[in-house]
């Protein structure tokens, strides 16, 4: 099985787990960027840009990403929880892969460990692209049940 890490990070908790896992697995790793960045500054990134972004659905332009993303037999998607859901520039890269042919685990992690979230995570990805087969991942674990996890997807 081929895997490739597709993330998104602001404060990069995220990103700190991607890494410490992918020790164990040395997958591809890729970061969605936002093409114009979010501010540094927490308020502003929080109660206006995401903010404005999740209540409008807004698919902010993302960075250029040269993957050959069907190259791969799953994609192992990984966010942090913005407003009840992924954070939009997540939506704009589900929506411009298409028909991606292989399976998208979902893994997010968030501030509250609401089960609401995944929930809501994995319903709105559906919406965006039902081309795709999404499977629940997990929710807030810790680097060693990620690792458990992809193990068993491995086999
Ligand atoms: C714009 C924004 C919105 C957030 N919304 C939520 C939320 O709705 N619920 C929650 O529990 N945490 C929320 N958080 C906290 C993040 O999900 C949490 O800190 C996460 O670990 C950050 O990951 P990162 O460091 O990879 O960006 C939010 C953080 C930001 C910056």
């Amino acid at each position: 099985m081929k895997n490739l890490i597709v993330y998104f990070s602001w404060s990069n908790n995220t990103k700190r787990l991607v890494e410490d896992l992918n020790k164990t697995f040395n997958f591809d790793i890729v970061r969605i960027f936002r093409e114009v960045p979010y501010s540094e500054d927490y308020d502003t990134c929080a109660y206006k840009e995401a903010k404005e972004e999740v209540e409008k659905q807004i698919h902010p332009a993302i960075k250029k990403m040269n993957v050959d993303f069907n190259s791969y037999d799953n994609i192992l998607l990984f966010f942090p929880i913005w407003w009840y859901t992924f954070p939009m520039p997540v939506g704009t890269f589900i929506s411009e892969l298409g028909n991606f042919k292989g399976k998208i685990y979902v893994f997010a992690n968030s501030y509250t460990n609401d089960p609401k979230y995944m929930e809501n995570s994995m319903r709105d990805l559906r919406k965006i692209n039902k081309n795709i087969t999404f499977v629940e991942g997990l929710f807030n674990k810790s680097t060693k049940n990620h690792i458990d996890f992809i193990k068993n997807i491995e086999k």
